[in-house]
């Protein structure tokens, strides 16, 4: 039994979508599509270079029998039309219209009017040099629409047609398909700082990189990617991901555009401040907390008050010791923190503050995502206190469960606002096509974050 699930790990992976590593997918729908080779034809401005091209003498190029300097005017502003082809990529309509100028066999001027589609398939591929997806122009074919001429009708109208018809099946796709070639190389250029590495602060860094090519559905075209996190020093974090591949949920809209980042990728994230997160806090006047003194203290722990009979003010100490880790279920997502808190307070004045107590904790943050400048925002609030219990004590023995009420309303007002200082560093998200996550809606699902992409 073992051994057909493994050999069906190793052969059914590509085809039931099985991941070894989880890491982020990305959906990219018709409405991404669109707009990339749209803004694409408009930063290429290829149709004016197209009709430039055609008035130009091009030193190689056939001559067209019986009919001599071909010029391109008035090229009609393209409509573009993109659909998926299962398996292979887009398949690119471009419907335009022109106006083309030359002389005739007869020695006539002549013009030709025409509305034309453009097709070609734009097959997607994995650039074996880069390791980037590319798309790649296949099948260009000119398909006429109506034609008018400048020609009278009564001119023998049948040779005149048929002598148009060839004659434009034979300039047109020359003129026309390095455009198809041109727009490509402006939406190929825009796949090139997927594998950018990306800061998270001076922590380290982020980098999302192809994890097998790009597979094209009826509705979608889905990168899935492995993400590396690696620390300032050290080794890269494994996102570890207890086995279980997280996939966008099946009631998901089915055209859109979606990202997905697994829990498993997140809490490697954060594994990265973890250090961050260890902070002494000081003063007597915390947000709504009563005053940080051993005098608050001995309403707990009345030992307090005997090894200090005078009231001092206590330094605290909060130290995480394991990774933070995330967890995603519909609709809720936490973040798990496990760590001690340390309370000083010196003996006396102008002396070094003595450890009174360490309790060991576990706490549980409500985290809230958004999106800013295209990183991933989190804020957090106390969901709750898990775990507390008495680590070493100069003060005696005391039932931990004494400071539940204390601990908590220490987390919430005093370390919380540090925990989101730390989290305002933001985590990049994938660098491609020029994606504005920024107004994207989240959604958490059963262990992962999607995010609804919304175009602006
Ligand atoms: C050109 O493409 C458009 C949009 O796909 C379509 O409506 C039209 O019929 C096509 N024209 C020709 C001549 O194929």
């Amino acid at each position: 039994m073992l051994q057909i699930l493994c050999l069906c790990l190793a052969l059914c992976g590509p085809l039931t979508g099985i991941r070894a590593e989880p890491g982020a997918l990305l959906r990219l729908g018709m409405d991404i599509l669109n707009h990339e080779v749209q803004s694409a034809m408009e930063e290429s401005q290829i149709l004016e270079k197209m009709a430039a091209e055609a008035g130009a003498k091009r030193p190689g190029a056939k001559p067209i029998k019986g009919l001599s300097n071909v010029k391109v005017k008035d090229v009609l502003v393209p409509v573009i039309t993109l659909n998926f082809v299962p398996g292979v990529g887009i398949f690119q309509c471009v419907s335009t219209g022109m106006t083309i100028t030359g002389k005739s066999f007869t020695g006539a001027n002549m013009e030709i009017t025409v509305v034309l589609n453009i097709t070609a398939t734009n097959r997607l591929l994995q650039d074996e040099e880069t390791g980037l997806p590319m798309f790649k122009s296949e099948d260009c074919k000119i398909i006429l629409g109506s034609m008018k001429t400048n020609l009278p009708s009564n001119m023998m109208p049948k040779v005149i047609n048929k002598f148009i018809d060839s004659t434009l099946h034979k300039v047109l796709p020359d003129l026309m398909c390095p455009a198809i070639d041109a727009v490509l190389v402006y939406v190929n250029k825009k796949w090139a700082s997927m594998h950018n590495v990306l800061p998270v602060g001076q922590m380290g860094t982020v980098q999302y990189v192809l994890a097998s090519s790009p597979a094209t559905t009826a509705s979608h075209i889905q990168v899935d990617f492995s993400t590396v996190v690696q620390p300032q020093k050290g080794k890269a974090i494994q996102a570890d991901g207890d086995g279980v591949a997280p996939g966008f949920p099946e009631d998901s809209v089915k055209d859109s555009s979606q990202l997905l980042l697994s829990a498993a990728f997140l809490t490697a994230e954060l594994a990265l401040l973890q250090k961050s997160l260890d902070v002494k806090i000081k003063g007597k006047k915390i947000g709504e907390l009563p005053p940080q003194t051993t005098k608050t203290l001995a309403g707990f722990i009345p030992q307090v008050a005997e090894a200090y009979p005078k009231s001092k003010s206590l330094v605290t100490q909060i130290r995480i010791k394991k990774p933070p880790k995330v967890t995603m279920e519909p609709g809720k997502s936490l973040l798990h923190l496990h760590g001690t808190l340390e309370m000083f307070a010196a003996k006396r004045k102008g002396k070094a503050p003595v450890s009174l107590f360490l309790l060991e904790t576990h706490f549980s943050l409500d985290v809230q995502y958004s999106v800013h400048e295209n990183r991933l925002q989190m804020i957090t609030s106390l969901d709750r206190l898990l775990g507390l219990s008495r680590g070493s004590s100069s003060v005696g023995d005391f039932n931990a469960k004494d400071l539940t009420g204390f601990t908590t309303d220490y987390l919430q007002e005093a370390y919380l606002p540090r925990v989101n200082d730390v989290l305002q560093v933001g985590f990049p998200l994938p660098d491609l096509l020029a994606i504005n996550y920024n107004m994207a809606e989240m959604n958490i699902v059963e262990n992962a974050l999607v995010l609804d992409l919304k175009l602006d």
